[in-house]
Formats: C-alpha cells, sequence, structure tokens
C-alpha cells in the first residue's frame, strides 16, 4: 500500500536527507504559539550611510514537527528555520518565521499575507494547483506508528480488507490525505499536530498515527510505549511554497537553494539535526 509521489520538481536536487536516526529529545507542542522571529538580526548600526533596512522576508509554518520546526523556548529552531535564514541571508532580508495550523499555510501564502510556507512541506499535485513550489530542499517518508504491543505489525495489517484500525494524523498533511484515501474518512481522526496525535494514540482512541518519519522519531524518542513500523508508508519530496506566479521570488528562492545545496550548507544544516 505504498504510494510514490512522482514530482518532476524533484528530478534535478534531490538530497539524500532521509537518513537513520533522528535527532531525538522531547520535542511536542500542543498549543498553538505566537508569531517568532528567529533572526535576531537587529544590528543596524548607526552609520549615516549604513543601507536601508533591510526588507522583511515572512515564513509561515506549523511548528510542531521536529526536527523541521519546533520551538525551543520562546524561538523556533529547526532544519527549515535554518535553511530558511540561510536563504534569507543570501537574499539580504531580515527573516520573520509565523507559526500557524498547517493547514492554513498555503491560504496565507496566497493571500500574501506571508511570503512563503516552508513547514516540511510535500509537493503534491493538489497543492501545486493552489501554489508554485521551488526545487526539493529534502526527502521525506511517512510513518506509521503504533504501541509497542500493537497487533498491526506492518502496513498490510492496516490496510487489509475488513479491517477497522482507526488512524490519527495531523490535519491537512498527506499522511491525512494518504490515510482518508485508504481507510476512508471514518476510520481517521485528524489533530491539530502530530503531538496531539500520539497522545490520541497513547489514550487508544486510535490505533496508530501516520506522519512524516523524522518527526515520527522525535514523537517516539519523547513518548514511552511507541514505535514506528517498518514498512515506510510514501516517498516525498520536500518544498518551500510561493504564491502562485511570484516567479521573482520563487527564482530567488530556487537561486539561494541551489547554491546552499552546492555548497553543503543544506546538508550539513539537517546533519546537526538529523543523526
Ligand atoms: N509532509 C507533510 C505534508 O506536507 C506533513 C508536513 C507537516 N508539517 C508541519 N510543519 N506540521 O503534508
Amino acid at each position: 500500500m505504498k504510494k510514490l509521489l512522482t514530482m518532476a520538481l524533484a528530478l534535478v536536487l534531490v538530497l539524500s536527507c532521509v537518513t537513520v536516526f533522528a535527532s531525538c529529545t522531547g520535542g511536542n507542542g500542543d498549543e498553538k504559539g505566537t508569531t517568532a522571529d528567529t533572526n535576531a538580526a537587529t544590528d543596524t548600526t548607526q552609520d549615516t550611510d549604513a543601507p536601508a533596512e533591510k526588507k522583511v522576508l515572512k515564513m509561515a509554518t506549523n511548528a510542531y514537527f521536529k526536527p523541521y520546526e519546533y520551538y525551543e523556548g520562546e524561538k523556533i529552531i529547526g532544519i527549515d528555520a535554518e535553511i530558511a535564514q540561510a536563504i534569507a541571508d543570501k537574499l539580504g532580508m531580515t527573516l520573520e518565521i509565523v507559526d500557524m495550523e498547517f493547514d492554513t499555510i498555503i491560504t496565507a501564502v496566497n493571500a500574501g499575507s506571508v511570503d512563503f510556507g516552508m513547514a516540511g512541506m510535500t509537493v503534491t499535485e493538489d497543492r501545486l494547483k493552489e501554489v508554485d513550489f521551488t526545487v526539493s530542499y529534502a526527502k521525506g517518508v511517512q510513518a506509521i506508528i503504533v504501541k509497542e504491543d500493537s497487533p498491526i505489525t506492518s502496513d498490510s495489517d492496516l490496510f487489509a480488507e475488513g479491517a477497522t484500525w482507526k488512524a490519527g494524523v495531523q490535519q491537512g498533511t498527506t499522511g491525512d490525505t494518504y490515510a482518508s484515501d485508504d481507510l476512508g474518512e471514518d476510520r481517521v481522526t485528524r489533530y491539530n499536530n502530530g503531538n496531539n496525535a500520539v497522545l490520541a494514540l497513547l489514550g487508544g482512541s486510535v490505533d496508530c498515527v501516520i506522519i512524516d518519519n523524522e518527526p515520527a522519531k522525535a514523537l517516539v524518542a519523547a513518548n514511552e510505549g511507541l514505535k514506528i513500523l517498518e514498512t515506510p508508508y510514501a516517498d516525498e519530496d520536500y518544498a518551500i511554497c510561493v504564491k502562485k506566479g511570484n516567479t521573482e521570488l520563487l527564482e530567488q528562492i530556487n537561486n539561494a537553494i541551489v547554491e546552499l545545496i552546492g555548497d553543503g550548507t543544506i546538508d550539513s544544516i539537517i546533519a546537526k539535526y538529523i543523526k
């Protein structure tokens, strides 16, 4: 029951960033945060010939997705936050990260209240109808989390004819789409983040959680009695989305990503979070 997303965008710039171990320490969070600014670069000197104030580049994310974006105190850190910072640096802009529900990111991008969305977001055919995606900067895999003693031992158990297992997902994610397609809506419960889905699994209201592999590892590390099934569920490409038709920003970000891949920056950011 494996689906492969074959996205043309992935052709050129595919990073092999799905490595074996997660960088796991705690990392959960169950409430929506407020705007956080990871870039404290306010070092504008008082020189008379100082350059004009930097333009702000606003990124929408959902910061309950360790190791891609998560809170450390008030600050949003993680792979996406650092790559976005590196992109903003290249563009000579000040990065501002806005935390919101995952399923509102594309709306915010299209409304223009933010400049781009970056949230371990998978490139999908459906999303491509709504937004433009940059080249891919990372790979993702959908994974299935179950309780350690679960009778579900593989994805074929979960998807077996006549099975009634229930899945928890983060609302609006690809995990949500796959689970809804494969299990049927009535066997899927949507939560506002992966942590709440995992709490539901621990509490027995669902039998598994379908979520991206690295966040799955972080969640399993942070909560006792859980494991990830060995059968991965779907391969994906992560990319940044911009408002449809915003080719100027798209090109700027694409150029930055290509450079950051080329000089090893993105690899080293990923390696910092995924051991
Ligand atoms: N990769 C999945 C998707 O694009 C999940 C992303 C969830 N990201 C987040 N920051 N909560 O649908």
